[in-house]
């Protein structure tokens, strides 16, 4: 029977010590219909002998592999994340270039590649995950693999004006064209794609039928990313009654609690999100000691520069608001770097009666949906997202703010504090039926069809 190898850089494999963030769901999902592998980097680098080794568990091979530690820096702090991630978050003025770091990214794709050539069989399905791996498809063609193979993009794909100032774009973008399939979050980042492929590449063909590069016909996709809405909801309902969630509301003594969940990340627009909700403090002086803004964000990446300068300018401007509106029996904003299980979110998404998810640029965001999810119907709190994450051409009754726009943010905040319940049920249940219409489960089904015509493996493979 054909297997699903996936590939992505983290893998949350048992004691692997690493953690696949917003692609662990999806990649279970997909796993979890189709007997398989799940590829990527072992935590671990090294100066000297590169291991591979797997661990069996519940129905998956984890293959996990070392990286040489010169190579990990430049591919993983420099060409992915301080060259691909600004850039495809729209953030040109971030990127900096260096031969060197896109020297170590491709090498590192290169090692994937050569550790694959070593199990890969011949009707294997292949699904690459994130740019991390723009160059995988390649370096294994190069190694004769004709098996079927895909790539799903978890971040935004810029229009071409911006990647075209990626150094080097015509060779690294355009590698995209050896998969089989390259999928997207939303409609807006699949036609920028082919809009890339159409004029930079010059292919022949159109998005829906695919493009004819003389070796294959790559096809272009979106599938939006899902969450598991029911049983969220169910640990939800649960969590709100733990001793942590109990005990987290009980210390706000009886004030509304405002909620945002991120990676320490400048994509995610926290510092714009904290001026506007001390713009909402300024405006609304009776909302003064009635509300409680919890941030929680987990640090990331915190060796490079351009995540430090967020850090420290973050902390200060957290500070300054506490500062200046804070009263000795009252914090407005309670910021947290330390990362909550699932669990424990699940229950503050429940006990908050707003979200203020307010990327400037996101792929998705799963936040968004889980906190629809974990809403108690009887009491719903209001969402609160940016027009620019991924989510917001699902989630069109959430309330859509323009992120960069403080005072905007700040009127949704007080709009959503001060929101009758008759219209927080009716965008609650209407935002409900759209997650609950795009479960998770459904999602490796619908990119495995379009890539091999069959919606599980187990079924047989069709090579359109
Ligand atoms: C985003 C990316 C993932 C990445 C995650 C965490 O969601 O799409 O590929 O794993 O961020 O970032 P990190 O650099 O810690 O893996």
């Amino acid at each position: 029977m054909a297997r699903l190898v996936v590939v992505s850089n983290r893998v949350s494999a048992p004691k692997s010590g690493t953690r696949a963030g917003g692609l662990e769901v999806a990649v279970m999902a997909s796993l979890k219909h189709n007997p398989g592998i799940w590829f990527g980097w072992s935590g671990r680098v090294s100066v000297k002998t590169l291991e591979t080794r797997t661990i069996e568990s519940d129905r998956i091979s984890f293959v996990l592999t070392d990286l040489p530690k010169e190579a990990y820096e430049e591919y993983y702090y420099g060409f992915a994340n301080r060259v691909l991630w600004p850039i495809l978050h729209y953030r040109l003025d971030l990127a900096e270039f260096s031969r060197q770091d896109l020297s170590g990214y491709t090498k590192v794709n290169e090692h994937f590649a050569e550790e694959l050539h070593k199990i890969l069989r011949p009707d294997d399905v292949v699904w690459v995950h994130d740019y991390h791996f723009l160059l995988l498809a390649k370096a294994l063609r190069e190694r004769g693999h004709q098996n079927r193979i895909g790539f799903f993009l978890h971040t935004p794909f810029p229009p071409v004006e911006i990647i075209a100032g990626l150094p080097h774009h015509e060779r690294i973008i355009s590698a995209l064209c050896h998969y089989d399939l390259v999928g997207f979050q939303t409609e807006i980042d699949a036609a920028n794609f082919a809009r890339y492929v159409e004029s930079e590449c010059q292919y022949p063909g159109n998005r829906k039928d695919g493009y004819n590069t003389g070796e294959r016909v790559v096809q272009i996709g979106d599938f939006p990313v899902g969450i598991e809405t029911e049983s969220f909801a169910k640990m939800a309902r649960r969590a709100i009654k733990s001793s942590f969630v109990s005990g987290v509301l009980a210390s706000l003594s009886g004030r509304a609690m405002i909620i945002g969940v991120d990676r320490l990340d400048y994509s995610k627009g926290i510092e714009h999100r904290i001026a506007a909700f001390e713009r909402f403090l300024e405006h609304h002086p009776d909302w003064r000691n009635n509300v409680t803004y919890l941030q929680i964000s987990p640090k990331s990446r915190s060796a490079i520069p351009e995540y430090m300068d967020m850090e420290r300018n973050v902390s200060t401007i957290v500070g300054r608001l506490n500062g200046t509106y804070g009263e000795a029996s009252w914090t407005p904003v309670r910021y947290v770097n330390k990362a909550h299980t699932r669990t424990a979110l699940a229950g503050l998404y429940r006990g908050s009666r707003a979200a203020l998810v307010t990327p400037l640029r996101d792929g998705m965001n799963l936040v968004a949906k889980e906190y629809i999810a974990a809403q108690d119907p009887e009491d719903p709190g209001v969402l609160i997202l940016s027009r620019f994450a991924g989510a917001a051409m699902e989630c069109k009754p959430a309330l859509l703010v323009n992120p960069y726009d403080s005072e905007a943010v700040a009127a949704a905040i007080h709009r959503a504090l001060s929101m009758p319940f008759e219209e927080r049920r009716a965008r609650y249940e209407a935002l409900y039926k759209i997650i609950a219409a795009n479960d998770i489960q459904d999602w490796p089904g619908r990119f495995l069809k379009a890539l091999t015509g069959s919606p599980t493996l187990a079924a047989s493979i069709t090579k359109p």
